[in-house]
Order: C-alpha cells, then structure tokens, then sequence
C-alpha cells in the first residue's frame, strides 16, 4: 500500500541519493507501554501495544560495502563502510542502524552496502521507542536488501535489542523492539518475557468510548541509560537473596506476590527491597490487568494503572516531576480512568485512558498546569494502535 507520503519520500531519496533502479520501502512503529513497567528484563509480563507513529526506509542496495543514511528531518548524510563496522559508536544518528547491521552479519545474515532514507514519525526521545523502530525497521530492511525473504519478528527483536547491548550499551529488555516488530493494530501483546510466549489482545477502546492518550514531557534525558543499567545490578542483587529461599527461581518473574512477601526481610537493603517490591507487584497488576480487561472492566484496569505509576514513583524511583504532574493533574479530570508514566521513565510519556468527552478537558487543564508548573509545554497525541515492521513493497 503506497500512500501520498510515501511518494513524496520516493522523490526526496531520488533528490539526495540519484535515480537508478527499484526502491524497496519498509516501516517499523514505535510503542506505548500500557501496564508492566521494568518487568522485561526481569523475566515479568509486559502489555505494550505498536503505535501507528513509525519510521519507514526508502532503501536501495549499492554494489560496494558503503552505507549512507539520511533522516527527512535532520538532513545530514551519514556515510559508513561495513568493513570497518565498529567505527560508528560515537555517531549520533546512524550509531543505531550500524549496531544493527553488525548485529545481522554476527547472526549470520547477508549484508550488503545501501542507500537508506529514514523517515521518523516517533518523536525522538520521547519514551515512545523511537529508537526500536529504528533498529527494526534497520533490521528488516538490510535483511530483506542481503536476501532474506523469510523475516522473522522475534528473530528482528531479538537482534535489534542485541544491537543496544553490544553496540550502544544499553542493556534494555525486549519489550520495544518485540511491539516493534510483532505488534498487531488494534492489538496489544500480553508478552511473558522468559519465554516469549504471547498473546495478542484486541483492545477496541472505541466501542467503549474511551481513548489512550500519550503525554509527552519534552523532558531532555540524561543520564537515563546509567540509571537504568543500575536498576538492572539492583534486581539482580536482589534476586541472587531470594534465590537462598527460593532456589528454583532464575528470575523475579518466577517470584509470586506471596513468596516475595514471605521472604522480603531477608533483602537487609531497604533500597533493593523496594525495587524488588515494584517488579514482583508490577508483575502481578499486568496479570490482573488482561484478567480484568477480558471481562471488560475499564475501571479496574484504569486503577492498576494508577497504582502501576505510583509504585514506579515511590519503589523503582524513575519518575520525576514532569511526569508526576501530568498524572497527578490527569487524575484531577472526572473521565480519566487511568494514567501513568509509560516506558524507562526519567521524563519520556504517560499513558492515560480517558473518556472521549473528558479527553479535550484534560489536554486544556493538564496542558496549563503543566506550562505553569515545569515552564514549557508538554505535547498531547491520542494514540492509535498499528502493526508491527514489515516490507511494505517495492516503488
Ligand atoms: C525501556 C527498555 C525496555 C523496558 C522499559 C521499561 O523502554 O528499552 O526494555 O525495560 O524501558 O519497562
């Protein structure tokens, strides 16, 4: 399916790359996080659903190793030789894709030299996973471009996912890059993250006249990756306690509510107890969540998701004031059933769920009393839920 804008990204690459043989065109979204914040990497349950907001290539293979990368909306060329593969860490844009590529040749894909056009609809660095779409959509691309036909979506999230930790060193779990590349519209993935069995779950908010809503902060992060590699170390301490008690555990996602409280004044620090507090409970309210989501029970998974903040507020400590505000003034609106911070947090998006009549109300009153209160603006998107990467055909 070849929309107006993809035509128009069609003469931009013929504007920056030249004219010569068939285009190839892919598209990979970002995500929103609904419930099961910082369970992925501890072997938990996540519920994250793909966005229709994506980055979608217009690629072209080449006849040497070079690969030049432009984005619509940074307009520099990035220009890299995949024989020297290990020299593009430092960039700041295109680091991602040749984490990627390296990624694909070490899992013993082809890769070829291409011309690459990115077009992103994600805002980066927005806690909306701009960085996922980007590497799986990097990764059906160069996969398709070197040959393969038979893509598969776990394979890509994995790779993309393997990308961070080698290449960039962040060492995130699988939740994003798995929406990214398996996600389903109108769907969300009930995702075990031990053993990447999943459902996917219809959510038509529509019939019942409720809307998710994303908030960005516009918050510039910092020092997010260390902070969330330190997380990491501290469930993994953490776990390495509970496993003296509760020795066939490999993970906190094998830890019910009631072992942990059975056992958790054996974790002597107070900080690592409240970490592990949050993961096992966060854990728990996703479980609850698709329970009560099943039967139709907005509310109730409007109040996990209130408590799911609260609980990454006050035990993971990853909140911070930008996003505080827009949840605490979201919870000020009658119609909101739900909200809270969606992603690593340290500013990035909340996810609410809000009636449609109320949603108007909130974007006013939260947007105001955010100006007010942080001193820029925060931007406001109803969200829809999109499939996950693919190719999308040739031009
Ligand atoms: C980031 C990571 C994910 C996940 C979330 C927190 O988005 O990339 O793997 O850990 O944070 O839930």
């Amino acid at each position: 399916m070849m929309d107006e804008k993809i035509l128009g990204l069609k003469e931009r690459f013929i504007k920056e790359f030249g004219e010569r043989g068939e285009l190839y065109v892919f598209r990979s979204p970002g995500r929103v996080n609904l419930i099961g914040e910082h369970t992925d990497y501890n072997g938990g349950y996540v519920f994250p659903a793909a966005l229709t907001m994506a980055t979608t290539i217009i690629a072209r293979p080449r006849e040497d190793s070079i690969v030049r990368m432009m984005a619509t909306d940074l307009g520099e060329m990035v220009e890299g030789d995949l024989n020297t593969i290990d020299e593009y860490k430092d960039l700041k844009w295109g680091n991602y894709q040749f984490g990627v590529f390296k990624e694909l040749r070490d899992n013993g894909y082809n890769i070829v030299g291409a011309d690459m056009l990115y077009d992103d609809t994600t805002p980066h660095g927005g806690g909306l996973s701009s960085s996922a779409a980007i590497e799986v959509a990097s990764a059906i691309a160069m996969a398709y471009l070197g040959g393969r036909r038979d893509i598969d979506g776990i394979e890509i999230a994995k790779i993309g996912q393997m990308a961070e930790h080698h290449y960039i060193g962040v060492n995130c779990g699988i939740m994003d890059q798995f929406s990214s590349a398996m996600g389903k519209e109108n769907h969300a993935i009930f995702l075990n993250c031990k053993t990447l069995e999943y459902e996917l779950v219809p959510v038509e908010l529509s019939k019942h006249g409720i809307k998710i809503v994303v908030s960005n902060t516009n918050k510039k992060r910092s020092l997010a990756s260390s902070k969330y590699n330190e997380r990491r170390s501290e469930c993994e301490a953490g776990l390495k306690i509970l496993q003296k008690y509760i020795p066939d555990a490999d993970c906190l996602g094998d830890i019910s509510l009631d072992e942990f409280e059975k056992y958790e004044d054996k974790i002597e620090d107070e900080v690592i107890r409240r970490r592990i507090r949050h993961v096992i409970s966060e854990d728990d309210r996703v479980k609850r969540s698709v329970e009560v989501l099943n039967k139709g029970d907005l509310e109730a998974f409007g109040r996990l998701m209130n408590a799911s903040h609260d609980s990454l507020r006050d035990d993971y400590e990853v909140s911070c004031a930008e996003l505080d505000t827009l949840v605490e003034e979201a919870r000020k609106v009658d119609g909101v059933l739900g909200s809270r911070m969606s992603g690593a947090g340290f500013g990035g998006c909340t996810v609410s769920l809000i009636k449609d009549e109320s949603v108007d109300k909130y974007i006013k009153q939260a947007g105001a009393a955010y100006r007010e209160k942080i001193g820029y603006d925060a931007d406001f998107y109803i969200s829809e839920i999109g499939d996950g990467g693919k190719f999308l055909g040739k031009i």
